[in-house]
């Protein structure tokens, strides 16, 4: 059955790769990222709008867009998020902090405590995570973002303990290192230093995530895929990559 699936930052990476694998599955798909112009032509059929997860005005104009083309939501792929920067702690912004953790941690909560209700009442609907390997360890510079991906653990909990018996299903999709405009975004527009990140070794696509983000959410409705942590064979920790040596 075709299903109405909400990607959150569709217009790059693992999202626009989720937005292509929902579509190839037959699904119907609602799209949302501030870069609306990269939303366009991505998937035929699909709801596009401009979204920012910051903005709860943004977020409503975005849902009601999206019900009203698609009606009530099935799946919600929350996967809008950012690493900004790599300073130690020490030598941190509140800047830099307070967009991770409004985007990655407050954004997902506004998204998704608007579409649980719904589901609850219809007795089904499930809930994806793009959570990250950063939240179950830690790294040098990586401080806060890891801390923003870490909260969506507990948060993931709760949000089962909370609907339980109304058919809820709650899916954290961790990966480790993606070949996405991921890096570019944190070091601020250098790409040569974001290239370097991938050199010499062989790092998850987006494509491989989403294989991930849609199996878990095409398993019987009784089965629930808690956390899919997803490394890439040539990475065992944020800081144990493998690189050949040319
Ligand atoms: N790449 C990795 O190594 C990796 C590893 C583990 C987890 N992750 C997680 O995977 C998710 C996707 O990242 P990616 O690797 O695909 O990076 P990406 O290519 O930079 O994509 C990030 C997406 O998030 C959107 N976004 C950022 N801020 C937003 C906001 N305020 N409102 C709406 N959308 C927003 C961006 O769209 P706009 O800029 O157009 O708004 C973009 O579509 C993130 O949650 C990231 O933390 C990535």
């Amino acid at each position: 059955m075709s299903r109405h699936v909400v990607v959150t930052g569709a217009s790059s990476g693992i999202g626009a790769a989720c937005a292509r694998a929902f579509a190839a599955h037959g699904d119907r798909l609602s799209l949302g990222a501030r870069r609306r112009d990269r939303l366009t032509g991505l998937v035929e059929g699909a709801c596009i709008a401009p979204l920012d997860v910051t903005s709860p005005t943004s977020i409503e104009r975005f849902l009601a867009a999206a019900t009203a083309a698609h009606g009530p939501i099935d799946v919600l792929v929350n996967n809008a998020g950012l690493a900004r920067g790599v300073e130690k702690i020490a030598e941190g912004t509140g800047e830099a902090w307070r967009e991770m953790l409004e985007t990655n941690v407050i954004g997902l909560l506004e998204v998704t405590r608007r579409v649980l209700p719904t589901m609850m009442a219809q007795g089904r609907g499930h809930i994806v995570v793009i959570g990250s390997i950063a939240g179950h360890k830690a790294y040098p510079g990586g401080g806060v973002y890891c801390g923003s991906k870490r909260a969506l653990q507990p948060i993931c909990e709760a949000i089962r303990m909370e609907t339980l018996g109304h058919g809820i299903r709650v899916t954290s999709v961790d990966p480790g290192m993606v070949e996405t405009e991921f890096s570019v975004v944190r070091f601020r527009g250098d790409a040569e230093r974001a290239a370097k990140v991938y050199q010499g070794t062989r790092p998850l696509q987006a494509a491989d995530v989403a294989e991930c983000v849609l199996f878990a959410t095409t398993r019987p409705a009784h089965v629930n895929l808690d956390t899919i942590v997803v490394m890439p064979t040539d990475q065992a920790s944020p800081h144990h990559v493998h690189r050949a040596t040319t």
